[in-house]
């Protein structure tokens, strides 16, 4: 399995299996038998609402001897709606206690998005508190703690820009081991990647696949299909392998960790063995022209009429 290796030392598997969007019931077989299958990076967080099944599904896997907790590489985020100070805290031990963990690997700040305690997805722009009320040094100083009492072996953070990590500068004791974001050949964000890599900041790619099982209301119309996309195709053709193959292969070729969702016994199977597909100079650069800075997930959720974010700040 490959590795990357952050600032401290640790190593991350490059390839993990993504959570989100997993069904009830499928998720827990899908750990169980990723497990056997060899993964042992795991991508979770408290707001896809399933880690309480993950965390049964790791703790039963424990216990039957599959794998060693040591061995295992559990990425968790820190919900938006827990952002103060006072609240960080509280963000972690619900998910160590859903995960049935003493400590996570690697522990993100989700989104640079504020909301109130009482609010999981604003419903309208007065369900928001921004960045002038909770700053994202309020809430990045209250998960150093977290490293210094070792619950947090690494923190990170996720849908940052190359300007907000920059500011970070001003205010972190601790750099961010790692920056979670949307990377696939159609937004490949090199220069974030460029980046994030001088620094040593680790990069973790989702949605590689294209995320097609998103909920509608997070869809567009006519999205560009990456699975489908004619030149993957042939590439997968060329080198007997899948699109989904392709896709995965790429993104550890660029040194960055990709977590690919599946609950399919099958599906799992072949995206693992993507690690072991070659792909030639060739093949990166033909895959490097399909750039298009195309969102899946575009954050305009978070930009409702009265809410004090705005896109363009967002991906600043
Ligand atoms: P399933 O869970 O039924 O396998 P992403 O990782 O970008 O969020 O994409 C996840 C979506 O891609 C899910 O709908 C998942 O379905 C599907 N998927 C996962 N692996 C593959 C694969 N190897 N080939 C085609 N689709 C896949």
């Amino acid at each position: 399995m490959k590795n990357i290796t952050f600032q401290n030392g640790d190593q991350m598997p490059l390839l993990g299996l993504g959570t989100w969007k997993s069904e009830e019931g499928e998720l827990y077989k899908a750990i169980r038998e990723a497990i056997h299958i060899g993964y042992r990076h795991f991508d979770c967080a408290a707001r896809y609402e399933n880690e309480a099944e993950v965390g049964q599904a790791l703790s039963d896997a424990i216990q039957a001897g599959d794998v060693q907790r040591e061995d295992l590489w559990i990425t968790s985020k820190l919900w938006n709606n827990k952002h103060k100070k006072e609240d960080v805290g509280i963000g972690l031990s619900d998910t160590l206690k859903d995960l049935q963990i003493d400590y996570i690997d690697l522990f993100l700040m989700h989104w640079p998005i504020a909301l109130p305690p009482h609010i999981i997805f604003p419903a309208n722009g007065s369900e928001f508190l921004s960045l002038d009320e909770v700053p994202l040094s309020e809430t990045w100083q209250a998960m150093e703690k977290f490293v210094d009492d070792g619950s947090c072996k690494n923190i990170g953070v996720s849908n940052f820009s190359i300007s907000k990590i920059k500011a970070m500068d001003d205010y972190a004791r601790l750099p961010p081991a790692c920056n979670q974001v949307e990377m696939h050949p159609m937004l490949q964000q090199q220069d974030l990647v460029d980046f994030c890599q001088q620094k040593n900041i680790a990069m973790t790619a989702y949605s590689p696949l294209g995320s097609l099982d998103r909920p509608a209301r997070l869809k567009k119309e006519a999205e560009p299909m990456l699975l489908e996309h004619p030149v993957i195709d042939e590439i997968a053709k060329r080198r007997d392998c899948t699109p989904a193959q392709v896709l995965i292969s790429w993104s550890i070729h660029r040194g960055v960790a990709v977590i690919p969702k599946s609950t399919n016994p099958k599906r799992l199977k072949e995206n693992f063995a993507a690690q072991d597909v070659p792909l030639a100079q060739e093949d990166m650069d033909a895959i490097a022209q399909l750039d298009k800075g195309f969102r899946f997930i575009d954050g305009t959720f978070w930009t409702v009429e009265g809410s004090p974010y705005t896109l363009q700040e967002l991906w600043d």
